[in-house]
């Protein structure tokens, strides 16, 4: 019998023994009867990806039995969208759910005005919207995604399904190409019949909502078969809305050949953290052969059906560092007056206005944002349309690659450089737990 998440949590909070956000649960998973599906990937053909998405409440097969979620054409995750750089992605977005919904494309450098990677549109229940988004000659390839952005019902739209990944294809992709390519979306919904599955509380909204399993790709614990030797490459996402993912491979280390915003000098590590909406693209290397166990801290989410595999690590290029000519400062606080004293994060004391302009910006100028956190959480801080690079992760060190997404840690003081080139815009910058987002975690940066 397998224990869900949230119930253990919710009998470990009446029994007084959590008393923050980040704890471990005991394992829950312990075999696995299917292997890993993945999304269909449509991709661009002669510079063109046209693809009408729909979302809409569907019934989704589950462990058995069925599950409510509002997927994008019907699936879990939604379709993977392929293209290269300079190609033009037309997505319509159909709004066959009974709310507001639009859509946000998670990571790459587009345009973030008129009907391209704009938040501020609202696409109303029962109608349509065309957007269109130019992907630069200039954009790394790599492994971004998509989902709503609508305030205050971002973590709801999230966690129940709204997600798909996208894949930006390059020279590099060459390089790799002997390399076996999954995509592996990582979600934890609240598993029920009914919508009333995404309903919350101030609790969860404080936390950030915690789902019932930690599912790839929609599966229960499913088993991936690595084909005969060739190395697994992994795309992950994490698409939870507030789960900072801990993951590892028994026996096995990760070569990190990307990151968020597209790929980095390799480097090897034995876990990853990867917080609500960042991406990494791992070479798995394993020292033994057979079912190997795929962890999250230390529960069972996976396995890995493998043989002895040591990749051969590709030559990719390191990054060139970026040089900032001006310092900003954000400071992450924990505040709010009377009923709601203590209750909401805010930037530079601030919650989310629609009609604020929080940061004013020099188009294709770099700046460093020095970010601190006096809250009692650790916040994935999440940018728009740009992509930064960290230069002091909190510990006085760095983190190679380029990035969209970079966790605050508790009392700390993180350093990153925002590349505000080639466009400028308006767009927001905000705390990806979603449900910190929905509650105003989120300001305005305009570039010009
Ligand atoms: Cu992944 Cu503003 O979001
Ligand atoms: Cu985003
Ligand atoms: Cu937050």
């Amino acid at each position: 019998m397998r224990v869900s998440r949230r119930i253990l949590l919710q009998n470990l909070i009446k029994a007084g023994a959590v008393a923050t956000a980040t704890i471990t649960l005991p394992e829950y998973a312990a075999f696995s009867a299917t292997s890993l599906i993945e999304p269909k990937r449509i991709r661009s053909s002669k510079g063109i990806l046209n693809v009408t998405l729909e979302a809409k409440p569907t019934m989704l097969p589950f462990e058995g039995g069925k599950r409510w979620a509002l997927t994008y054409n019907g699936t879990f995750p939604g379709p993977t969208l392929v293209a290269k750089p300079g190609d033009v992605i037309n997505v319509t977005l159909k709004n066959s759910t009974n709310e507001m919904t639009n859509l946000h494309t998670h990571g790459p450098h587009v345009s973030p005005s008129g009907n391209s990677d704009n938040p501020f549109i609202m696409v109303a229940p029962g109608k349509s919207f065309k957007y269109q988004y130019q992907i630069p000659k200039n954009q790394e390839p790599g492994t971004f995604w998509y989902h709503p952005h609508h305030h205050e019902s971002v973590a709801k739209q999230v966690s129940a399904g709204l997600v798909g990944a996208i894949i930006i294809e390059g020279e590099s992709d060459k390089l790799l190409s002997k390399f076996s390519d999954r995509t592996l979306l990582f979600a934890d919904p609240r598993i029920g019949t009914t919508s009333s599955v995404m309903d919350t509380n101030m609790m969860d909204q404080m936390h950030g909502r915690i789902g019932d399993y930690i599912l790839i790709n929609g599966q229960m614990s499913p088993a991936i078969n690595a084909s005969k030797g060739i190395s697994e490459r992994w795309r992950l996402v994490n698409a939870s809305p507030s789960l900072f993912l801990n993951l590892s491979v028994e026996s096995s280390t990760f070569t990190v050949i990307g990151t968020d915003g597209g790929r980095t000098k390799p480097y090897e590590v034995n876990k990853l953290q990867i917080t609500p909406g960042q991406r990494y693209e791992v070479l798995v290397n394993s020292s033994k052969s057979g079912s190997l166990r795929i962890y999250d801290g230390r529960n069972i989410i996976g396995y890995l059906n493998t043989g002895i595999n040591k990749t051969v690590t590709p030559v990719l290029p390191a990054v060139p560092a970026l040089k900032a000519t001006k310092v900003r400062t954000l400071a992450i606080e924990q505040g709010g007056s009377g009923m709601m004293s203590g209750m909401r994060f805010t930037f530079n004391g601030e919650t989310f206005d629609p009609n604020k302009v929080n940061q004013k910006v020099a188009l294709n100028t770099v700046e460093e944002w020095v970010i601190t956190n006096t809250s009692h959480m650790v916040h994935p801080f999440h940018i728009h349309a740009w992509a930064f690079q960290i230069v002091d992760r909190g510990d006085g060190k760095p983190d190679p690659g380029w990035k969209d997404t970079v966790a605050i840690p508790v009392g700390s003081k993180v350093r990153i450089r925002i590349n505000f080139a080639d466009f400028g815009g308006k767009t927001v910058y905000h705390c990806h737990i979603l449900d910190h987002e929905d509650i105003g975690m989120m300001g305005i940066v305009e570039v010009k």
